[in-house]
């Protein structure tokens, strides 16, 4: 963070003395005003609820300029990443700052493979959901369970130990997430392989059964991938938010990321890609693409309360880079399982045509996000809808862990307590009872 040769001042219309703030200059984007005296100087908060113009800490990660629409994870743009590296690569990225060279990333992918086995006893911690759990339930259980079974690395103040943390997290994901899903299924679990990319791995974790040999489909095991690498880590978003703010009390990244889980599970935040595929579910089995011009008109309608999941995004004012990468995915997918004419990719299609030259969207500024077109690639791979979000939740690991590992390493961090404007009742007394 720079000085900047800027400064504001804050004046006030009853003739108090103004106040002046430094400003700060990142690497890019917009400068910030450093208010953290304000309170002591005027006795005054700021009232941002929702964030909308606040920055909550400086950060190395992530980029995104939403009204280019541009992603960089550590500078390199998504595209670029998505084209020429694996979803390893971009963990290592997101965590250490830098790609690895060859020998870094053998090291890094062995580290990564000889953690994802869990222990034994997850499995029957496992068994004590109901089978029709929601996999989001079962999964911020299952996260928050490993601090109680992996406590020789939960010293916060021990590098050493959150690296390891870091590893075992993203490591165990997938062997969770899918024995979540076995679980649902009444099938066996099946344990990791280790001869197997990470991607490939889940894949046959999710779909190998013991009675036959499962052979990963590289187109399929491709486009997951993808998906992981879009997901991986999006800034200060609300669930990135919620992990930096649950572990600034110096909880445990166990439980840190478990509380990530929970926030992810929203259908305005990760919840949507299974909110945007019921969508297209529901407009398809209530007359398909003849009936979209009457389901925006829905949409565009405040009192209906329905809105076009997929859509919007409080950073992107243009179309999100991810939703590109994942249209491109989802037609490479669907040709390659001979799913050209899926209906439900023309219904998007058809809807994306339609809201791109709508006054409504337009005016607002409203594009697809990266939800819009991931549930289609995942339907077609067979992952059922209730899962996609704990597919979500298992790429954004990587975000989380390193943001959260971020905030532990600067020496400056507090724990966060935002203040608030009380309007409840003044002071009074208990009448006698
Ligand atoms: N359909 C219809 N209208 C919309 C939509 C939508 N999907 N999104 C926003 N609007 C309208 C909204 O009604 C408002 O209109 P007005 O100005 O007339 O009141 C205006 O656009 C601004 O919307 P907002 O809700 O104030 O914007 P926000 O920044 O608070 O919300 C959002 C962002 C993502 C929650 C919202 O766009 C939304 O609900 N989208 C659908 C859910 C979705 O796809 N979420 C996934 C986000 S990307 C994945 C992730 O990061 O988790």
């Amino acid at each position: 963070m720079q000085l900047s040769d800027k400064k504001a001042t804050l004046s006030f219309s009853d003739g108090s003395a103004p106040i002046e703030f430094p400003v700060y200059q990142g690497t890019i984007g917009p400068d910030v005003i450093d208010i953290r005296k304000l309170y002591g100087q005027s006795g005054m908060f700021t009232y941002d609820p929702g964030f909308l113009a606040t920055a909550s800490c400086e950060s190395g990660i992530t980029y995104i300029d939403g009204d280019k629409g541009q992603l960089l994870y550590r500078g390199y743009p998504i595209d670029q990443l998505a084209q020429k590296c694996d979803f390893l690569d971009i963990c290592h990225l997101i965590l250490n700052g830098d790609l690895p060279n060859k020998e870094q990333k053998a090291e890094f992918d062995s580290l990564v493979t000889h953690h994802s086995l869990v222990h034994e006893q997850l499995h029957f911690f496992l068994r004590g959901f109901r089978r029709d759990a929601h996999p989001m339930a079962v999964l911020t259980g299952l996260v928050g369970a490993l601090s109680a079974f992996y406590h020789d690395s939960t010293d916060i103040t021990n590098p050493h130990h959150r690296q390891v943390s870091a590893i075992r997290l993203i490591a165990k994901m997938p062997t969770l997430v899918a024995m979540a899903y076995k679980y649902s299924q009444g099938q066996p679990f099946i344990y990791p392989q280790n001869d197997l990319s990470y991607t490939g791995n889940f894949l046959r974790m999710m779909f190998a059964t013991p009675c036959e040999e499962y052979k990963v489909n590289e187109v399929v095991e491709r486009a997951l991938d993808r998906i992981f690498i879009l997901h991986a880590d999006h800034e200060q978003n609300a669930s990135t938010s919620t992990v930096r703010l649950c572990g600034s009390s110096g909880t445990n990244p166990f439980a840190a990321i478990a509380a990530g889980v929970a926030c992810l599970w929203g259908p305005a935040h990760g919840g949507a890609n299974e909110a945007c595929l019921q969508m297209l579910e529901d407009l398809q089995a209530n007359g398909g693409v003849a009936k979209v011009g009457e389901f925006m008109e829905k949409v565009k309608d405040k009192n209906s309360g329905v809105r076009l999941m997929g859509f919007g995004h409080r950073v992107y004012k243009n179309y999100d880079p991810r939703a590109k990468l994942m249209q491109e995915t989802c037609k490479e997918v669907l040709a390659s399982l001979g799913l050209e004419n899926d209906p439900l990719f023309k219904l998007a299609m058809e809807l994306e045509r339609i809201a791109l030259e709508d006054d409504y969207f337009v005016q607002r500024k409203l594009y697809p996000n990266v939800d819009f077109y991931s549930g289609i690639v995942q339907r077609a791979i067979g992952i059922p809808t209730s899962l996609f979000t704990a597919i979500f939740a298992l790429a954004r690991t990587v975000g989380w862990i390193a943001q959260w590992n971020e905030m532990l390493s600067d020496p400056d961090y507090k724990i966060g307590r935002p203040r608030q404007l009380y309007v409840g009742p003044q002071v009074r007394d208990v009448p006698s009872r």
